[in-house]
């Protein structure tokens, strides 16, 4: 969703990193970007220009003069697109980009670019710890440039170490970010996900079905505009979210112990966390094993955690989820006022195309004053990016 539309201008220089630079501009291409990829000699000799021409459909620009050049591409490149992505970056790109050197396409475009741009470094590992490379690295920061760091592992050449091209779903997030306004700049989002595992035994425990889609795609959508977002976890089998904090908790007693550290110094709370209302009274220490017909177990209640958290409230923004079976309204109505929230996203649960483990939801948005929003089926990530819209309009601009 972030990408359609998007004009994006892919630079391509000489490492054996460049074949994975083609399947960026086909996941590019497939979330809805325009990519016109531009590639400096060395990366034309490591992947063909046709190959992105074919991924793209666009022509590739190489060289400043000769047959394929276009008078003035060296200066309107640069300034057509929303953002541009170097990937991979040689050593010899982003020394040239220090120095302010132009002496081919790529970097005659990026000395005349006007937007934002993305360096995803890829080299040899003893070539990116060298002082000169890191100095470089450094005033390219400095310059307001967004510079990813190179992946650690197993490289071309043989070394293990840093110099691996960060993961395609990594570059995409960050160059999400770039082509996303920035308005939660400033703001400190913590976002809960997930279900709790409540243990009965070593091997056995209460939970329920979340799967953490919903507030994954809060966290992301919140470092997309800006913030500076903390997920706090339960139990899930996603990955951590590019730019975002990651804390890993279990059980709602410590989810709870984790926002009461983290509660105080944010902007907003999304408790998009299906905690469980209960536990079990006792921890078994071994197994639990067959015994008679029926066995019993004693449930205790579990802390309602945004309940817990109202005395520490001072000017954050609180949001609540609210699944519902039936009267969704008056039971997220009634959900808002008990908990003392400013927003509640209610949603039916029990459908196939929404609320627990699937990609879509319908919500309905509730307010404090009362304001109600029925929003369409959407995927999880358009209702987190409403979820926002309703956010950025509330926080006060950070000082
Ligand atoms: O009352 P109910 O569990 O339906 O409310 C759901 C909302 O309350 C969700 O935002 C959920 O994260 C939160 N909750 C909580 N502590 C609990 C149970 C739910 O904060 N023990």
């Amino acid at each position: 969703m972030v990408f359609k539309g998007k004009r994006l201008l892919l630079g391509v220089s000489g490492g054996i990193a460049a074949y994975k630079a083609a399947e960026l501009a086909r996941r590019l291409v497939v979330a809805g970007a325009g990519v016109k990829v531009v590639m400096t000699r060395s990366g034309q000799e490591f992947v063909t220009p046709l190959t992105f021409q074919a991924l793209t459909g666009q022509s590739v620009a190489g060289s400043l003069f000769g047959p394929g050049a276009q008078p003035l591409e060296h200066v309107t490149l640069g300034q057509e697109v929303d953002a541009i992505v170097l990937a991979p970056a040689t050593a010899n790109l982003i020394g040239k980009m220090a120095a302010g050197i132009g002496d081919d396409l790529l970097t005659t475009v990026l000395l005349a670019a006007s937007r934002p741009v993305l360096v995803c470094p890829a080299m040899n590992s003893q070539m990116w710890r060298q002082v000169v490379v890191q100095e470089n690295i450094g005033r390219l920061k400095a310059r307001g440039l967004t510079v990813m760091e190179p992946e650690v592992g197993a490289l071309a050449c043989g070394d293990e170490g840093p110099g691996r091209l960060p993961e395609v779903e990594r570059i995409m997030e960050a160059l999400a970010k770039l082509v996303t306004c920035q308005d939660l700049t400033g703001q400190r989002i913590l976002v809960t996900a997930g279900p709790t595992h409540e243990d009965l035994d070593p091997v056995r425990l209460i939970t329920n079905r979340s799967s953490g889609k919903m507030g994954y795609a809060l966290a992301r959508a919140a470092w997309r505009r800006g913030a500076e977002v903390c997920l706090v976890s339960g139990p899930t089998a996603l990955a951590a979210p590019y730019g975002v904090e990651l804390v890993m908790v279990r059980s709602a007693q410590e989810m709870l112990a984790t926002l009461r550290q983290r509660f105080p110094a944010a902007s907003a709370l999304l408790m998009a966390a299906a905690v469980s209302d209960y536990r079990p009274e006792s921890l078994a220490v071994q197994k639990i094993k067959r015994g008679a017909e029926a066995q019993q177990f004693q449930l205790v209640q579990n802390p309602d955690i945004l309940k817990e958290l109202r005395s520490l409230k001072t000017n954050q923004m609180v949001v609540g989820f609210a699944a519902e079976t039936q009267d969704l309204v008056a039971a997220g109505r009634r959900k808002l006022k008990d908990k003392d929230l400013d927003l509640i996203v209610a949603n039916e649960v029990g459908r196939p195309d929404a609320g627990f483990a699937v990609d879509t939801n319908e919500v309905t948005l509730i307010t404090r004053e009362g304001d109600i929003l029925p929003l369409p089926l959407l995927s999880k990530e358009e209702v987190a990016q409403k979820i926002m819209d309703w956010l950025a309009q509330k926080l006060a601009p950070a000082k």
